[in-house]
């Protein structure tokens, strides 16, 4: 015989599977989700491709493949392109000699 689980439980453990799957990431990187359905490519691929060098949608489209079917992810992936490029150029602005 097995037990149920009540009502209120099983809310609450929705509640925190949600805000565990879709909080933004604050501490380290959150984790990955998926931008292209198609191909199966998530912002963390892409970020990895823009630290590889690629610097536009061409460059992430040539190198992963993303937005070359339905396009529909297209405009997620420039969004994300964006800002690893100004987290890259943030990052690069420590190195700047002291004279
Ligand atoms: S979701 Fe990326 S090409 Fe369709």
């Amino acid at each position: 015989m097995t037990e149920k689980t009540p009502l209120g439980a099983q809310i609450l453990l929705t509640i925190i599977l949600i805000i565990i799957n879709f909080a933004p990431s604050t501490i380290g990187n959150g984790p990955d989700m998926y931008v292209c359905l198609c191909k199966g490519i998530t912002d963390t691929q892409i970020r990895a491709a823009v630290e590889d060098g690629a610097s536009s949608l061409r460059d992430v489209r040539k190198s992963l493949g993303v937005a070359s079917q339905c396009g529909k992810c297209g405009i997620l992936t420039r969004e994300i392109l964006r800002e690893s490029l100004v987290d890259n150029s943030d990052e690069q602005q420590l190195f700047y000699a002291v004279s």
